[in-house]
């Protein structure tokens, strides 16, 4: 007798969800602080709304945003050395998970069975930890909808047989904080690994300002658009009457101070509503969405260090472009 096709296809695994988001999540009041500020600035976390979620994965996949690519590469090379630096029954916790694309090169490398990712975007959280309890029947996933740039205590999960945790923050997003924040952050990445835990953080490395610049403004203009959602969303979510049109997307690299900026600029002398205040733009004018902060290896080494890290481990690209640190907490 022929092997009869299973009926069913496979359980797919457990996959639960905490939202601690404020209600609103404080959108309102950022964007009329960042308004009144002498220098405007709304803060990148607002980017990702589920349009934000869809350009910020095209962006990805452009020529000129190497990132995403060296990144994977580096995982998919080195993931025996990872996973040994590793070690097994880890439970992995996510900051920033977006799309967890990455993510599963690691869960099926470690054989992870319990995996916690934790994000902003709450619809694309439920459909990537979803797609990914699918993939992976035997995982646990508890996805928390959360804005970590906040003070954030994770539930603590009895019974499951962990030996230790792995704080996973891949795609250079810890260079959206200044490193004066940065440095809050690891620490608070510090306090969820626990003693003895692992940290595998993505960072994208100081190199030439023509490569930088072309990753921050492609040719497609599809980074533009990013930006320019942000102000639709105020649009819809806050009711204001941004006219995007108004506006062009401005990316540079500052090597001084080895970041890239984002701003909107003000094509004209403008004025904006949003609940009931009025903001001037005069011509030129920029409202400042994004700092992407890049790093040497021995900065980023330094950081972790003074948040409580023994910087065990890097793995880069031939091309050096990007970095993967393993860090164990001290
Ligand atoms: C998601 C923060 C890593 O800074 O490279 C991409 C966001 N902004 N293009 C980055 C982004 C413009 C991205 N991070």
């Amino acid at each position: 007798m022929k092997p009869q096709p299973s009926p069913q296809p496979a359980a797919p695994g457990v996959v639960r969800f905490y939202n601690f988001l404020p209600p609103g999540n404080n959108f309102l009041e950022d964007v009329l602080a960042g308004l009144a500020r002498p220098q405007k600035s709304i803060p990148p976390k607002y980017f990702y709304d589920e349009q934000g979620c869809r350009l910020f994965e095209a962006i990805c996949e452009l020529p000129e945003y190497y990132l995403t690519r060296a990144e994977t590469a580096i995982l998919r090379t080195y993931i025996a050395e990872i996973t040994q630096f590793i070690g097994p029954d880890a439970q992995l916790i996510e900051f920033g998970s977006g799309a967890q694309a990455k993510t599963r090169i690691l869960i099926e490398a470690l054989q992870t069975l319990l995996y916690v990712p934790v994000d902003i975007a709450e619809d694309t959280l439920r459909a990537s930890s979803g797609e990914l309890a699918r993939l992976f029947p035997l995982l646990n996933v508890v996805g928390i909808c959360a804005d970590y740039t906040r003070p954030l205590w994770l539930p603590e999960f009895a019974g499951a047989a962990i030996r230790r945790k792995v704080v996973f923050f891949p795609g250079s997003t810890i260079g959206n904080f200044t490193p004066a924040e940065a440095l809050v952050f690891l620490k608070q990445a510090r306090r969820a690994a626990g003693a003895g835990g692992v940290l595998l953080v993505g960072v994208d490395l100081k190199k030439d300002k023509t490569t930088l610049d072309a990753a921050y403004a492609d040719s497609k203009g599809v980074t533009a658009q990013f930006n320019l959602n942000l102000l639709a969303r105020i649009n819809r979510e806050l009711g204001a009457d941004f006219q995007p049109s108004r506006f062009r997307h401005r990316a540079f690299y500052d090597p001084i101070m080895g970041r890239i900026e984002m701003h909107l600029e003000s094509l004209y002398s403008q004025l904006v509503h949003i609940a009931g205040r009025r903001f001037e733009f005069a011509t030129g004018e920029t409202l400042h969405t994004e700092f992407s902060c890049k790093y040497s290896i021995a900065d980023f080494q330094e950081l972790g260090k003074r948040a409580g890290f023994t910087p065990e481990k890097v793995w880069t690209d031939p091309e050096q472009l990007f970095s993967v640190h393993g860090m164990v907490a001290a």
